[in-house]
């Protein structure tokens, strides 16, 4: 059967790409954040996962406004990183894992999750900016299963039917026939307003309380509605719903390995966790 071998956590920030291009890693201002990532890379490299399953919002690249599924899955062998006007450089194709893709899709809807099959599908920032701190040599070593979730058009799901999409995700990855290596990431987060009066907010306590609790005590977010998120994180911070479905899909007892939080990343706190089965 697959293993999943851990969960990354991680904001993502078009601003990081700008900063990998000019090689700004040991600036000051990016010091602090680049310095999160070498131990989730060593991790990587002894873990050696074969297929990354990411969870993040697409943020109009993929889907507009016109057309925002609640819950998307790719099942393409191979995803594009296209120009989303942020002027940040494009990345190499990411290769899909097919066989995967279409055991998540008949195993969430039989869990009666009604995802939207994606067999064509662009890759933006949430996506791609993990993959380029995950493997800087952007020589991707793992093949990929985008899952995206609306955080950006209300009404959004709750926390609690995301946290039980992360459960069905890990329990369909635990049950199948491969032999393959799972790594699952979810991007986003943590708080942030890009807009509105409350633009710039951001809320220290409350994201190092659910970067704790959502390793020892997952269900503890759940007893936040989306809109109580919205005022407690901002707009965007809502985004943090992807990092409560990559901890669902570890089963059991969990542990924290590595975390960094760093504020601010443009408008955003950066958070990052790596999380895996004790
Ligand atoms: C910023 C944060 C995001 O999550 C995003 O998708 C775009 C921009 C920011 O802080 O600049
Ligand atoms: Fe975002």
């Amino acid at each position: 059967m697959a293993k999943i071998v851990g969960s990354i956590t991680m904001t993502h920030v078009p601003s990081i790409g700008s900063a990998i291009a000019k090689g700004l890693q040991q600036d000051p201002y990016w010091k602090p954040f680049f310095d999160g990532f070498p131990p989730v890379r060593d991790w990587l490299k002894e873990v050696k996962p074969d297929i990354a399953v990411m969870i993040y919002n697409d943020h109009g690249l993929n889907f507009f406004l016109d057309k925002m599924p609640t819950f998307a899955i790719g099942a393409a062998p191979e995803y594009l990183s296209l120009d989303e006007g942020w002027g940040i450089p494009t990345m190499p194709p990411f290769k899909g894992d097919l066989d995967l893709s279409w055991h998540l899709i008949e195993s969430l809807i039989a869990d009666e999750f009604d995802m939207t099959t994606c067999q064509e599908m662009a890759v933006d920032h949430a996506f791609t900016l993990p993959m380029a701190l995950l493997w800087p040599e952007q020589k991707w070593p793992v093949r990929t299963v985008p899952v995206c979730i609306n955080t950006v058009q209300f009404p959004l799901p709750t926390v609690k039917r995301c946290y039980s999409l992360g459960q069905s995700i890990g329990k369909a990855i635990e049950a199948w026939d491969s032999d393959a290596r799972v790594v699952i990431i979810g991007t986003g987060g943590l708080s942030h307003q890009l807009d509105g009066k409350r633009a710039g907010f951001i809320n220290k306590e409350f994201d190092l309380m659910f970067m704790e609790k959502l390793v020892s005590d997952p269900l503890w977010i759940t007893r936040y509605s989306i809109e109580d998120l919205v005022e407690l994180t901002g707009t965007q911070g809502v985004e943090l719903l992807n990092w409560v479905i990559a901890r669902g899909a570890l089963q059991g007892e969990v542990l924290k390995l590595h975390s960094n939080y760093h504020i601010p990343i443009s408008n955003t706190a950066a958070g990052l966790m790596l999380m895996a089965g004790a």
